[in-house]
């Protein structure tokens, strides 16, 4: 098993729409457009995909980050969807910060 997590300061997020369009999966790009706290979910998705390279020990710039896709299951709860493969990931944003913790299991 293998974990990554990641911290990041949610107003480095605020207005970033071009980053956005790049980090972001179609699904997940939809989502943003409707969230009155853009920044709060821009800033989740990307800890979320930093966490997720970490876990699966990939240097940045070897995965498209508008690749990996973070879905809703039903509950609610966030999945990973890459490569067909599935893998967990949990979200976490208060004040400033957002943190994304992702687990591997090899
Ligand atoms: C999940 C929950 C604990 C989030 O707690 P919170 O302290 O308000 O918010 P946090 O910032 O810590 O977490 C938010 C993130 O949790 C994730 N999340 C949402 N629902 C979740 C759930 N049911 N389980 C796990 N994670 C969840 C999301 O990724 C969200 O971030 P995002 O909006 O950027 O995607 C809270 O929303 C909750 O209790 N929801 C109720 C879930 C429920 O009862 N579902 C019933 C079935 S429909």
């Amino acid at each position: 098993m293998a974990v990554g997590i990641d911290l990041v300061y949610i107003p480095r997020f605020v207005g970033k729409e071009k980053l956005a369009a790049r980090i972001l999966s179609p699904n997940e790009l939809e989502i943003y457009n409707m969230r009155p706290n853009k920044e709060e979910f821009l800033a989740g998705r990307f800890a979320a995909k930093e966490a997720f390279l970490k876990a699966i020990k990939e240097g940045i710039g070897r995965i498209a980050f508008h690749k990996i896709d973070i879905v809703y299951k039903r509950d609610g709860r966030p999945e990973i969807h890459h490569d067909g493969k599935v893998y967990s990931v949990s979200i976490s944003h208060d004040g400033d910060y957002a943190v994304a913790i992702v687990e591997i299991k090899e």
